[in-house]
């Protein structure tokens, strides 16, 4: 059978990619693959959800990513994407508090095989469910494969309609993040305009790219003070991207410092929904049609993904 998708490359002869801007984009389209991924037989490639998933990542902590993750989801919930929210940072579990639902069971109750996922999902705004896990278990920040493979095909066969998953994973470069996001679709690599959070993105996005992730990441800037900074920062980040690695980082855009998130999460609420007029709002609104470009209904959206290795 044909490979799926191909490695993102500049052009020979020292010609300009086109702007990622310019590129239609779709989170259902085939995927490009990694320079060095094996072909298809890596486990995280058999329990494919038969979903379109999306991860959220970041190198540096507390650079946004679960706002990110809720606020996102809530605007593409408005656009009538189907969302399933899954809370991946599993030892430290919070997005049942920025949305202000209050879970019986969460992952934990899967992995230990007392609950299946639709048994714990918990609903939230509109278009969104939530798939929760619990706060302050270390033993789930680095799960063995077998535990990882339960999660992973759990979510691969969720007996319920959604166009997407999007999954909040912990910070860092671990294991257990690289497994998830190589599990992903589509990564979207979370950074602020300061230097280490910048050097912690792009050092995430090499260690996705040399072990094989699906496709090219995307990039959003948080806590960006002007659009200048923003594009600056992401500016530096496709050019190393680019010239070390060969690839060719889609930027999606970027969060504004507002201070709505913080008086948000404090009211346990999205901003999206407790400010909709706020700058921050706002932005997650556009990163919402900047990311979706997909159909919004089957049969492409919700078309089984199976690994080549299934298929054959
Ligand atoms: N654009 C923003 N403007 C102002 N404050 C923000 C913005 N984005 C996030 N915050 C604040 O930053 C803090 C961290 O946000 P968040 O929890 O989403 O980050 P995270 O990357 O998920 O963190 P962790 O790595 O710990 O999971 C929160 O207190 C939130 O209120
Ligand atoms: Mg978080």
């Amino acid at each position: 059978m044909a490979r799926r998708g191909s490695v993102t490359r500049p052009p020979a002869g020292g010609e300009t990619p086109p702007p990622a801007a310019a590129r239609p984009l779709t989170l259902v389209s085939a995927p490009a693959r990694g320079p060095d991924a094996e072909e298809t037989d890596h486990p995280v490639r058999w329990s494919r959800p038969r979903v379109p998933m999306l991860a959220v990542a970041s190198g540096k902590g507390g650079v946004g990513k679960s706002n990110l993750a809720v606020n996102l989801a809530v605007a593409l919930g408005h656009k009538g994407v189907r969302v399933l929210l899954v809370d991946a940072d599993l030892a430290q579990a919070n997005l049942d508090l920025l949305l202000g639902v209050h879970p019986r069971f969460d992952l934990q109750h899967v992995l230990s095989g007392q609950k299946t996922v639709e048994e714990i999902i918990v609903e939230g705004p509109p278009g969104v469910k939530l798939v929760p896990a619990c706060s302050g278990a270390p033993e789930l920040a680095e799960l063995d494969d077998y535990r990882r493979e339960v999660l992973l095909r759990a979510l691969g066969h969720l007996d319920m309609a959604a166009d997407l998953i999007l999954m909040d994973v912990a910070s860092g470069v671990s294991h257990q993040v690289i497994s998830l996001c190589r599990a992903a679709d589509r990564v979207v690599v979370v950074t602020t305009p300061e230097t280490p959070a910048f050097c912690d993105a792009y050092a995430l996005i090499k260690v996705l790219w040399q072990r094989g992730l699906q496709a090219a990441p995307h990039l959003v800037v948080n806590f960006a003070d002007t659009p200048e900074e923003a594009e600056e920062t992401a500016h530096r980040i496709r050019l190393v991207a680019r010239r070390f690695l060969k690839v060719d980082v889609d930027v999606w855009g970027h969060v504004p410092f507002d201070h709505s998130i913080p008086r948000a999460v404090r009211l346990q609420e999205p901003v999206m929904t407790a400010f909709p007029t706020s700058p921050a709002a706002a932005a997650y609104r556009a990163l919402a049609e900047r990311a979706w470009t997909g159909p919004l209904s089957p049969p492409e959206a919700s078309a089984p993904l199976i690994s080549e290795t299934l298929e054959a």
